[in-house]
């Protein structure tokens, strides 16, 4: 971060210095893993049941904190003492880039693609000028702060990823890190048990277009009507993209290879270019669009985008993360989590890429969709079917709507099959898989990930992406 001695730490988050030299700087990173401590950092101590940071309040001033962001004195370790750590940090965050006038804060919401699209956008930003945009999610109100720490003096983007569970997340975090440019990609039904509806979602979403001053830019997708209509929330000007013949940042003419990724004509209001990505699945074209309407935002000329779009590539593991292995098996690693609109993309891409082959999809449990959570899996089983998937493994008996969803589709081709668990899916596939097949893995997090990891082993190692 920059540079920030005790005295303005403690005065950004009110809070109390104990033991502690006014005049010390913090020049370092603001950590709260003492592991990954160094010379100059600030930790923050975080209370817990498990494990309390305090607890490694001295191992970081050994490892070269200047002091601890902390709630409760340790002997012998200067501290900025808070009521709340995790509130401090947030301040802390909105006091540095408050004080950062060179930066451009960029933040992307949405359903799905979250991480994908900030990945993009933080490729694209990197070729204008410095960028903070790391790989992963860092969406909540810990990830936010620790995120924004990172940017410095010389970094001209900082691209964030603002999650939400409930109404009302979003403005918070938008408080923290305020942005210049919102990009808003769908309106979906993760969270939805939490959320209650459709409509609830969209309000919490769109509290990312009303943070924007009346200087700054909102990003929305012009194919979602949920989003397009959050034009009228905000006072920023709007730029609208998709493929709505309207849309002022559009792909037309979208076609897909026989690997899935697409190519398209780049149409913006500076005129035609073609684009071809690396990127797989068709969902892929609105997130590069997305992204393309903030890097014209930000002066990329139009050749030049399009040239830069078609070297985007993955950042954040597990994301539609394909590779061969050298048995002629395909890998879809999808594997990092799953909600019905995330899971609709990822079947249609393995159809897409399946032509011709024969396709498995490895489906595991969609968690967090309160009343939709029958229909939500059903549909997807119901989709994966009438796409002609040939092979359908449905893990876990949560997810046993799937199953049902699939069989219920007439004259389907295909044979699903329920499996307990993860192993018992990877055992299927083992005495299964022939050269040819193309494998989608997805579900949520965990242990779906075993099944892709253990596919990428029998492979001998590595991605070969
Ligand atoms: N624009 C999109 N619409 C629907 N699904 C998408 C989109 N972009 C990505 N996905 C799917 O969502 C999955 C999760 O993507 P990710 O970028 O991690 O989303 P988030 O950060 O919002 O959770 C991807 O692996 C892909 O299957
Ligand atoms: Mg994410």
């Amino acid at each position: 971060m920059i540079a920030l001695s005790l005295a303005e730490v403690a005065a950004a988050v009110d809070g109390r210095l104990v033991a502690a030299d006014p005049a010390a700087t913090v020049a370092g990173s603001v950590e709260f893993d003492s592991r990954k401590v160094g010379p100059g950092s600030l930790f923050v101590a975080f209370p817990g049941e498990k494990v309390d940071g305090h607890d490694y309040a001295a191992t970081a001033i050994e490892a070269g904190a200047v002091a601890v962001l902390g709630s409760r004195e340790v002997p012998g370790v200067p501290m900025v003492l808070v009521d709340d750590a995790l509130t401090a940090m947030g301040r802390l965050a909105r006091a540095a880039v408050d004080r950062l006038t060179g930066l451009t804060v960029i933040g992307v919401t949405g359903s799905s693609g979250k991480t994908t699209t900030k990945d993009l956008i933080g490729q694209l930003t990197a070729r204008l000028g410095a960028t903070v945009a790391p790989p992963g999610s860092f969406n909540n109100e810990l990830g936010h702060p620790y995120t924004a720490l990172q940017a410095d003096p010389d970094t001209r983007y900082l691209v964030m990823e603002k999650g939400a569970r409930g109404v009302g997340h979003v403005r918070y975090l938008c408080e923290l890190v305020p942005p210049r440019i919102s990009v808003v990609l769908n309106v979906g039904t993760s969270h939805i048990g939490e959320f209650g509806s459709q409509d609830a979602i969209a309000l919490a979403k769109g509290e990312l277009v009303e943070a924007l001053p009346p200087d700054g830019l909102a990003v929305l997708n012009a194919d979602d009507p949920r989003v397009d209509a959050m034009a009228s929330r905000t006072q920023a000007r709007v730029v609208r993209y998709g493929e709505a013949s309207d849309a002022d940042v559009r792909a037309e003419d979208v076609t897909l290879d026989e690997r899935g990724h697409p190519s398209y004509t780049l149409v913006t209001p500076e005129g035609r270019a073609p684009v071809r990505l690396r990127l797989a699945g068709r969902h892929q074209v609105g997130n590069t669009l997305a992204a393309a309407a903030v890097a014209r935002e930000l002066g990329m000329p139009l050749a030049e985008l399009a040239t830069a779009l078609g070297e985007l590539g993955l950042v954040s593991t597990r994301r539609m993360d394909v590779f061969d292995r050298p048995d002629g098996v395909t890998v879809i690693d999808d594997s990092y989590n799953a909600n019905p609109a995330s899971m609709a993309v990822a079947v249609r891409a393995l159809a897409s890429m399946g032509q011709g082959r024969r396709t498995v999809a490895v489906l595991g449990y969609m968690a967090e969709l309160g009343p939709f959570e029958y229909d939500g899996h059903a549909e997807v089983g119901q989709l994966a079917a009438e796409l002609g998937v040939d092979r359908l493994l449905v893990v876990g008996e949560p997810a046993v709507p799937i199953h049902e969803g699939a069989t219920a589709v007439a004259n389907w081709g295909g044979e699903s099959v329920l499996l307990t668990d993860q192993a018992a899916a990877v055992e299927v596939l083992r005495s299964e898989l022939r050269p040819g097949d193309v494998v989608l893995v997805k579900g949520s997090r965990y242990r779906t990930w075993e099944v892709a990891d253990a596919l990428r082993a029998d492979a001998g190692g590595e991605s070969t992406r």
